[in-house]
């Protein structure tokens, strides 16, 4: 499907092209004529609003880079110099800041989007196993990101989250400390995490050219699960998709500024004001609020490898969710079951965020341990055994056919229409 296009080239040049290089109607074949379902709904903006997402955060922070100083005396000056004396400084830098925010809003979008209409299912497994790599490598860009302004958290966190290792049998320490590059989090620790936070967005950037391309070769999913049958089932990309998602784009950039603009520091934490310290421990230490619910199932367990291994576990299920899922219906908004587990697992991860922001004892921890047990079961024993339990609701005959009735089965006006081609 990708990369087939009806473009002939007019020109001379256009042809001289086309006979060399292609790209033109690879582009006008993957972003022009490509063949997109027709009854794809708001939830399919986000794919598009997560690339312009990574694209300002490159920008903002290649202008970051020409004026932040990677060295533990001088990094947290130089944040306050760029928030100060730089000309639209302080807007680069809640603009990046807030950005990962704004990233990791629309990636669970998309995942969540991904879990409700069954996307990771067959045949679309590698476009969700690349999207989980994404996440996985999102998650260690904004891990570097924030210990760059060396503010206490910053310092702090990063010092929790490396000693994470040392509960590795035998080669924890060893790991930890060529994590660090010393004995402690420090200036090589700080120079390393900023090169890596520099390099790991344009790795994202591969990753999400070969997610686009696996898709593009199986097709998009769409909120009824069915595939295109005939050509009334799709639409060209341009101008139908490519306008639908610029709009949702402009929406979505009015929520950014508004964080960006009048909450700047709404989403972040006080404590990172104060130049990192190793000789003052902050009362609590928290992440982030993306990393929230993964700190609440690390916490969750009394042994340190217990919690590592789980919380590293609550994403390596994903990479084998497409087996775990025995439904033979895609779309969850035909199987009643499914939806109302999708619902509650949506309310599960919720309540882990709340609780990794909370202090590690009482029935916060009893809480976590509940929901913790309760997110694994999900993937391992309710998807699993609802494939089999579940009577899913008929499916329509075609996208066209439900389109004409009105999405899952409600009747609408449209019902009455007959079809046009
Ligand atoms: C930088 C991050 C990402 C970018 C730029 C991105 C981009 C896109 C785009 C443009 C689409 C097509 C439009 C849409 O379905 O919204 C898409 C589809 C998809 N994405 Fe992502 N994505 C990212 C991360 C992820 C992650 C983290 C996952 C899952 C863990 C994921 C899973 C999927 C799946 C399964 C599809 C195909 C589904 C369908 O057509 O329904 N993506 N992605």
């Amino acid at each position: 499907m990708a990369g087939h296009s009806n473009y002939v080239p007019q020109s001379a040049a256009a042809k001289w092209l086309e006979s060399r290089l292609p790209v033109i109607s690879l582009m006008r074949g993957s972003f022009v004529d490509f063949p997109t379902p027709k009854n794809l709904n708001y939830w399919w903006t986000f794919g598009g609003i997560l690339f312009f997402v990574l694209i300002a955060q490159i920008l903002t922070g290649i202008v970051l880079v020409m004026h932040y100083t990677p060295s533990t005396g001088a990094a947290f000056d130089s944040v306050e110099h760029i928030m100060r004396d730089v000309n639209f400084g302080w807007m680069l830098r809640y603009l990046h800041s807030n950005g990962a925010s704004m990233f990791f809003i629309a990636v669970y979008i998309h995942i969540f989007r991904g879990l409700y209409y069954g996307s990771y299912k067959a045949p679309r497994e590698i476009s969700w196993i690349l999207g989980v790599i994404i996440f996985l490598i999102m998650m260690g860009t904004a891990f570097m990101g924030y210990v760059l302004p060396w503010g206490q958290m910053s310092f702090w966190g990063a010092t929790v989250i490396t000693n994470l290792f040392s509960a590795i049998p035998l080669v924890g320490e060893a790991i930890v400390t060529w994590l660090w590059g010393g004995f402690a989090v420090d200036n090589p620790t700080l120079n390393r995490f900023f090169s890596l936070h520099y390099l790991l967005p344009f790795m994202i950037f591969g990753v999400v050219i070969l997610h686009v391309w696996a898709f593009h070769t199986t097709g998009n999913n769409n909120p009824t699960g069915v595939q295109p049958k005939t050509k009334q089932d799709t639409l060209p990309f341009h101008p139908y998709y490519t306008m639908k998602d610029l709009f949702a784009i402009v929406v979505f950039m009015i929520f950014f500024s508004w964080f960006a603009f009048y909450l700047p520091n709404y989403l972040g934490h006080a404590d990172n004001y104060i130049e990192a310290n190793p000789l003052v421990t902050p009362a609590h230490i928290v992440p982030e609020w993306y990393f929230l619910p993964f700190y609440a199932i690390l916490r969750a367990v009394p042994d340190k490898l217990g919690g590592v291994v789980l919380m590293f576990g609550a994403i390596a299920v994903l990479f084998i969710l497409p087996w775990l899922d025995t439904s033979k219906v895609r779309s969850g908004a035909y199987r009643p079951l499914f939806k109302q587990f999708f619902w509650i697992f949506a309310a599960v991860c919720v309540a882990l965020g709340y609780l990794g922001a909370m202090p590690a004892e009482g029935i916060y921890v009893t809480l976590s341990r509940i929901f913790t047990a309760y997110y694994f079961a999900h993937f391992l024993v309710i998807l699993p055994m609802l494939g089999f339990l579940e009577k899913p609701k008929p499916l329509p005959a075609s996208i066209s056919e439900s389109v004409l009735k009105g999405g899952s089965g409600k009747p609408a006006a449209a019902a009455a229409a007959p079809e046009t081609k």
